[in-house]
C-alpha cells in the first residue's frame, strides 16, 4: 500500500512513537490516519472534518502485524521505523502529506 505523497499537507497527530504489535485475525480494519482516535491504531470517527480519512485494510489470513501509531510511516498502515525519528514528539501535531 503506497501513501499518496502528492496531496495537501494535513495536520496529523503523532499518536505514539511505537507501533502496535498484534496477532490480527482475518477481517476488515480501518487504520486511523489522523492520530486523533481514542481507539488507536483503529479509527473511531475522530477524523471528522479534518479532511483525513482512515485507511481500509483487509487481511485475508491471520498475521502478526505492526500497526503504525506515529502516523508518519511511508508504508501505511504498517510500521516502517519512521517513529524512531519522532521520539519526544508524542501527542504533537505534525504536517503530513496524505
Ligand atoms: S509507529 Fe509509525 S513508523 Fe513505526
Amino acid at each position: 500500500m503506497a501513501k499518496h505523497k502528492e496531496g495537501p499537507l494535513r495536520p496529523v497527530f503523532i499518536r505514539d512513537t511505537a507501533p502496535v504489535e498484534m496477532d490480527a485475525a482475518p477481517g476488515k480494519y480501518f487504520w486511523c490516519a489522523c492520530g486523533r482516535s481514542r481507539k488507536a491504531p483503529f479509527c473511531d470517527g475522530s477524523h471528522h472534518k479534518t479532511g483525513i480519512r482512515p485507511l481500509r485494510v483487509v487481511l485475508e489470513e491471520s498475521a502478526r502485524v505492526w500497526w503504525c501509531n506515529c502516523k508518519h510511516t511511508s508504508t501505511p498502515p504498517w510500521c516502517d521505523g519512521t517513529h524512531h525519528q519522532l521520539k519526544g514528539k508524542e501527542g504533537q501535531l505534525a504536517e503530513e502529506r496524505i
